[in-house]
Formats: C-alpha cells, structure tokens, sequence
C-alpha cells in the first residue's frame, strides 16, 4: 500500500479497505492518458510562472520517462499503489526527486480522472468509428456485386415481398451508419476540457485553462468546475450508443443464424468463422454471430449499471463515480471485438444466391404484384386482393405457385388475366419495377449505391 493522503491518518489502512478502494487494477489502462495531462499541467504551470522553466523540464522529462519506460517494460504498473494518479506522481517523485512533488499543484485526483477518461474516450470513439467505417466498406462492396440477387423479404418472418441482397445489406448500412454519427455527436458534446476544475471549486493559482485546452485540442473549456469534476453523461451516452450498435449487430447476427441453417441454406459462415461439436460430427456452428448476440446483453447491462450508479449522486464527485470505468472499459473491449469479427464474418460468408432465388420464387412473394397487376387493368385494389388471395388458395391446393398457373386456370378466376401476367409477376418485374427512392429496384439501388459510396469517401 502506497498512498499520498498519509498526513491526516493516525491509523494504516485495512488491506482489505485498501483493496476496495483501489482503481489501479483497471485504471492502469489510463496512463497514457494520466500522463499526457500531467505534462500539458506542468507545461501551463510554467507557462504561468507557478514552476520555473527548470523545474518545468525536469517535471515534463521524468514524465516522459515513465511513459517510455511503461512502453518498453521496464516499469510494471503494480498494485500497491491505489490508482495510476497516485503510481505516476509515486513513481515521478522516485525518479526526480522533490522537485516532482510539484507536479500536483492547482489540481485534484477529481479533474485529473475526469480529463484522463475524456482522452481515452476521445480515442475510442476513433477507433470505433475506424471498426464501424470498415464494416461499412464490407456491406458497401457487397451490395455493388447483389443487386440482381434476389431473396424473400419477410415480414413477421413470413415471406412477404422479392427484394434482394443489396437490398437488405443495404438496411444494415443505415443503421451502421447511424451509429457513427450517433458517436460523432457524443464526441462533440464531451469535447471540453475539465483540467483547472481542481477537486470541485476550481483553484486560486491563475491557471490557464485556454492555454491547457488548447494543447490537449479540446474545442472548449467545461464552464462550471463542479459539473467538471461529476460529468459522467458522455460515458452513459457511450455506454448507450455502444448499446445501439450491439443491438444492430444482434439484429444481424440473428439473421445470419438464420439463414446459415439447414432450414434456409441461403449463406454458409467460412470454416474459419464457425465451430464444431464435441459429439455430432456434422456439425458447423455459426458460434461467432451467437456470442456477438449474446454479448449484447453485456453491454446494455453495463449501460444499466452506470445509469444507475449515477442516479441520486449529489454533486460534486463520489467515489461511486470510480464504478464508470469497468462498465466502461468492459463494453468498450466487447463492442470493438464484435466490430472487428463480425466484420470478417460477413467479409468472408457465402451466400448462395440459388437458393436465395428459389426461396423467394416459392411463398407467393410476387402476389402484391399479381394484384397491382388487375389494379393497373382497372379493379379497385380491395377486389383485386380478394382475387388473388383465391388465387393463392388455389395455388396451394393444386402445390403450385403463381407463375406456374396456365392462362386458363389465372382466366378463370378473373377474365382480367391477359398473356403479360407472367411478365408481370416474374421476380426480376416483381423487384425492379419497384424504383421508388429506397426500394430495391436496380434503377434506385443503384443511385443509393452511388450515394454510400460518395460517404465513404
Ligand atoms: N480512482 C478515482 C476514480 O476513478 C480517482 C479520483 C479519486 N478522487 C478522490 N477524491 N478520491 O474516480
């Protein structure tokens, strides 16, 4: 046990208290982070006369030799200081001398941790968006060569409508989409610079926030030190936005599942993305897209656990707040290796665009379009649904779908029915006739492609 609050304290600390009270077993993570601001503090201490250009240098050169020497291995992170704040300052004052006990002026563990987390934040939310960006080049490259890959839409997963690949990939490309920009609002909101907030109440050295701020390239300062200090919101919106790109991944997977078993057969997951059983020797089990979906209740658990450790918390800061970064770095860890492997998964799967076809063929897919074929020859829509709905009843009585029909059996059940119904209600009519701006059409399909790719860029 090493700590720097000693002065106060008649008594050691219980090990086991100790223990409890510890971060550094999972704050170690932020030392980059811890480091980096204690140098830009030191460099604005000097800057503002509180340390001498000399005392400056030495402070900002043995930081640097911590984060180098942490780096190379030289210097294990070890537990028996409480968090990495104190391991740093511990280790500065070893390796410097008296000088390094300067190093804490004008701030407190509150805002130090509270800018820490913000660096880290800050680069995880790059690093996200790189994983979601490269999925989206995965989907993008994908719906360019599955335009004419036609496939059931379902609805209640009940055949509905043809569509195709691109198509469907291409809903997952929105909502992929829409977890960037989620996390690019998230980054923009927590952009501000807590550093100068001290323990709650701000400080009496003339810090210079501006000057910080600006060498840690924060687009603002925060402009209340108490909320500074106790700002856990941008975590709890992380934690959310991390929830929602889980939820998408879930939502994929699942189908994925779905469609790799024995049943639908329209994708096979590659050999190196699937498991085998222990006992049925059959058996190729799409395991990955399982756990990614099992993974999400992780992850909007760690969203409850912080939603709930904040509420009721009275300002300024708590040692609850200490329970963000677990959840934080748990959910963090999780969702980019999902990114990362779900990623290759649908990089590498096959789909078999055969039976995809077949499946779409069989299930009356096209019977919307048998009806919007007497509307255009002048029945009302309501008449036409209830004739094709007899129709479809006679199809599965005699085991056959629509296009297999004879211009008979279609003319007696509506003298309507001409020669073209077959034209009319093929797959490939049944889909590209369908150019409304988002729809499947090859016509639209194509200008949304274009458009993606003009994002991407
Ligand atoms: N380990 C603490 C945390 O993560 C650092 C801040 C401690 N501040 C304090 N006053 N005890 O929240």
């Amino acid at each position: 046990m090493a700590q720097l609050w000693g002065g106060r304290f008649t008594k050691e600390t219980d090990q086991l208290v100790y223990d409890f009270n510890a971060s550094i077993s999972f704050d170690k993570r932020l030392y980059r982070q811890d480091i980096k601001g204690s140098i830009v503090h030191v460099k604005m201490l000097t800057k503002v006369g509180i340390l001498t250009a000399d005392e400056g240098a030495k402070i900002v050169k043995g930081l640097e030799g911590i984060w180098a020497d942490i780096e190379s291995g030289k210097l294990k992170i070890t537990h028996e200081y409480e968090d990495i704040h104190s391991f740093v300052e511990a280790k500065l004052i070893a390796e410097i001398g008296d000088v390094g006990k300067k190093l804490h002026t004008g701030r407190s563990r509150n805002d130090q941790v509270a800018l820490d987390m913000k660096l880290y934040i800050r680069e995880e939310i790059q690093t996200l968006d790189g994983l979601l960006q490269a999925l989206l080049q995965v989907l993008l490259d994908l719906m360019k060569v599955h335009t004419t890959s036609y496939m059931p839409g379902f609805t209640h997963l009940q055949k509905a409508q043809p569509t195709t690949l691109a198509h469907h990939l291409g809903a997952y490309f929105e909502m992929f989409k829409r977890d960037r920009s989620r996390l690019s609002d998230t980054y923009k909101r927590m952009d501000t610079n807590p550093l100068g907030s001290g323990a709650f109440a701000g400080t009496t050295y003339p810090l210079d926030r501006a000057y910080t701020t600006e060498l840690l390239e924060f687009s603002s300062v925060t402009y209340n030190s108490m909320d500074g200090v106790s700002d856990r919101d941008y975590l709890i919106e992380l934690l959310s936005n991390l929830s929602i790109v889980m939820m998408h991944l879930s939502r994929f997977s699942e189908e994925i599942i779905i469609w790799n078993s024995n049943e639908y057969q329209f994708v096979e997951i590659d050999d190196e993305f699937s498991t085998g059983s222990s006992i049925m020797p059959q058996k190729k089990n799409p395991d990955i897209a399982e756990l990614v979906r099992g993974k999400t209740g992780r992850v909007y658990g760690s969203l409850m656990a912080l939603l709930t450790t904040m509420k009721g918390l009275p300002l300024a800061y708590n040692k609850d707040m200490q329970e963000d970064k677990e959840p934080v770095f748990d959910a963090l860890d999780n969702v980019k290796l999902c990114l990362h492997l779900f990623t290759g998964m649908v990089a590498t799967i096959k789909f078999r665009q055969d039976k995809m076809e077949a499946s779409a063929k069989n299930g009356f897919t096209n019977a919307t379009d048998a009806a919007d074929y007497l509307v255009n020859r002048g029945v009302p829509f309501r008449d036409a649904h209830g004739i094709i709905g007899r129709l479809v009843l006679y199809c599965i009585e005699q085991g056959k779908s629509i296009d297999d029909l004879t211009l008979a059996e279609f003319q007696e059940i509506s003298p309507v029915f001409a020669e073209d119904i077959y034209q009319a209600v093929c797959l490939e009519t049944c889909v590209n006739m369908r150019n409304t701006l988002g729809a499947p059409g090859q016509v639209s399909m194509k200008k949304v492609i274009e458009r993606y790719e003009e994002e991407l860029k």
